[in-house]
């Protein structure tokens, strides 16, 4: 097999990348299940765009960086903002049904950390009508998926691309696929942590880019979402928030007052989750570890209309009906700030192998991303990523796959499944011991006792996957082999958590050390990881910095 171009991901990322480069070049999509399943599909609250006439692309640019502490990047933030109205008319193209207003305009809510109503949406199913309107355009124009196909490593040559290593999920097949440029659009790893909104985000592709020499940045920012369903950890979307409900606690209180007396419940995610977290800490949480998202004093229309799926997800999972109770809720994991370091062109280090979305760090969203940028995010770098590509793409050659690298992979699952000889150890069973470890230690509050247990704690776990068996010996979609991947490379990426959060020794957007309790701009700065070996397992990564970018906009303290 062999293709111009290959996008790992069929995301919102990788669709916008395809649509652009189709007609102008051999290009297709692999994708590890189907793009009407990518993650994108659970964004819910809506998109940022400064489209009202009394709004303008500078102010959405300045809440940004405000919002995320001054270590975005900020020539990214100007391309994100600046070309937001735009993509929402082609969206509009593309046939998103966005609520509209009396007057027939795309109607915006409120969203955290923001001075004006900049959040288009689709009721809470924003994410999933961008989605679906999207894969309609792609399958118009007859772009190429291969569905069900695992990528697990990146052939360079010369330290240029030459192709992926993926396996056919259908038949256990380990397949060489040749490309002159490789675009990764394969989404966050929030599955690293336990508590997580995240259904499958297992950052396959950040991980696959690391062990490949790439550079992956901020790893320590981390976003925990403050309204996830207690129990199950599933979003219940920021939009609740934008249409007025409260957070209590148990003395029935809103608490917010006291850390955001100005935005409250629509202060940045990280000022909220950090707020839940003290209140529980301090014995103010209900059911022990929760606080309650309270929707009583709304408009049952409003509920009906605007924030249908809430309500049903909280009827589904707890049995709650927000019209009558209010849902307990807690932070969980919600977003990877972090992920492959890319220029605004996406480019990265690697010669011919490009990054957009949630697996790229551009970086546009520095310590704390505001909801509602991300959805932007894959649209318009998704896009770029495609130009980029192509105009690579247009003066390079193919390059011969590695025969050792296909060889690797297939001794490498090889040898998980010789281990059902002697060994019972699931990867499941690391993964759950592994998201203990990050909700436990590396959650909203970190020090450095805390950063170096899991540290440990992380390499022991790296020491026992080398037990790791795949009991599972059909080559037809094999589960148990997909998993075992995955756990590697989240292995992989939470020692690159871990590593820069003790690196990082100040407290900056979603990253808090109680014992460097305030901002230090001497840490101006991203933290990259680089991979020691060959394959980073039992290596750990070596650090480096790079300079935060910044144009416009000089640090100042954050309040809100
Ligand atoms: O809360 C939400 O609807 C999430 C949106 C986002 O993460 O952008």
């Amino acid at each position: 097999m062999k293709h111009d171009i290959l996008i790992i991901g069929g995301g919102l990322a990788g669709l916008r990348a395809a649509i652009e480069l189709k007609g102008k070049c051999d290009a297709a999509i692999l994708c590890k299940t189907y793009p009407n399943e990518a993650h994108s599909t659970e964004a819910q609250g809506g998109i940022n765009a400064a489209i009202n006439p009394k709004d303008n692309w500078q102010d959405h640019a300045y809440d940004t960086v405000y919002g995320g502490d001054f270590l975005n990047d900020q020539d990214a933030v100007e391309v994100l903002c600046s070309d937001a109205p735009r993509v929402i008319n082609e969206l509009v193209e593309f046939g998103v049904n966005f609520n509209r207003t009396k007057e027939g305009e795309i109607a915006q809510r409120p969203f955290g950390a923001q001075r004006f109503n900049r959040t288009c949406f689709a009721a809470d199913r924003t994410g999933h009508a961008l989605l679906h309107s999207l894969y309609k355009k792609a399958i118009e124009l007859g772009i190429n998926v291969y569905n069900e196909f695992q990528v697990v490593a990146l052939s360079t040559s010369q330290k240029r691309i030459s192709g992926v290593i993926a396996i056919n999920r259908a038949n256990g097949e380990f397949t060489a696929i040749q490309a002159k440029a490789v675009i990764l659009a394969t989404g966050g790893a929030g599955r690293v942590y336990g508590k997580t909104t995240n259904p499958d985000n297992t950052g396959d592709g950040i991980a696959i880019a690391y062990n490949a020499g790439a550079g992956i940045m901020d790893m320590e920012m981390v976003q925990f979402h403050p309204t996830t369903i207690r129990g199950t950890n599933k979003l219940l979307s920021e939009a609740a928030r934008g249409e007025g409900a409260y957070l209590i606690n148990a003395k029935g209180e809103r608490f917010m007052k006291r850390y955001a007396p100005d935005k409250m419940e629509l202060a940045s995610r990280d000022v909220v989750s950090r707020a839940e977290a003290t209140e529980i800490m301090q014995g103010r949480g209900v059911l022990g570890d929760s606080v309650y998202l309270d929707f009583r004093h709304l408009d049952k229309e409003i509920i009906m209309s605007r924030v249908p799926d809430i309500r049903k997800n909280a009827l589904d999972l707890l049995g709650i009906d927000i019209i009558h109770d209010p849902v307990p809720v807690q932070p969980g994991q919600h977003y990877t700030m972090a992920g492959i370091a890319t220029d605004v062109d996406c480019k990265t280090e690697i010669a011919g192998l490009f990054a957009a979305g949630e697996c790229a760090c551009v970086s546009v969203h520095g310590a704390n991303r505001l909801g509602g940028n991300s959805l932007m995010e894959t649209l318009v770098f998704g896009r770029r990523a495609g130009i980029s590509a192509l105009n690579y793409a247009k003066n390079a050659s193919f390059d011969a796959i590695d025969d050792k690298l296909l060889k690797q992979e297939e001794l490498r699952a090889k040898k998980w499944t010789d281990n059902s000889k002697k060994s019972e150890l699931m990867p499941r069973d690391i993964r759950l011991k592994m998201g203990k470890i990050m909700d436990d230690f590396v959650g909203p509050f970190r020090d450095a006792k805390m950063l170096e247990t899991a540290r440990k704690e992380i390499a022991k776990l790296k020491k026992d996957f080398e037990n790791v068996a795949v009991t599972e010996h059909s080559d037809v979609f094999n589960a148990e082999l997909q998993a075992a991947y995955e756990v590697s490379f989240m292995l992989e990426l939470a020692e690159c958590v871990v590593a820069s959060a003790m690196h990082r020794t100040e407290s900056r957007g979603a990253h808090t050390r109680t014992d460097y309790p305030k901002r230090d701009d001497k840490w101006l700065k991203h933290i990259l990881c680089y991979c020691n070996g060959p394959s980073a397992m039992n290596h750990g990564p070596r650090l480096a910095y790079r300079d935060v970018k910044i144009t416009k906009w000089k640090p100042v303290e954050r309040k809100y």
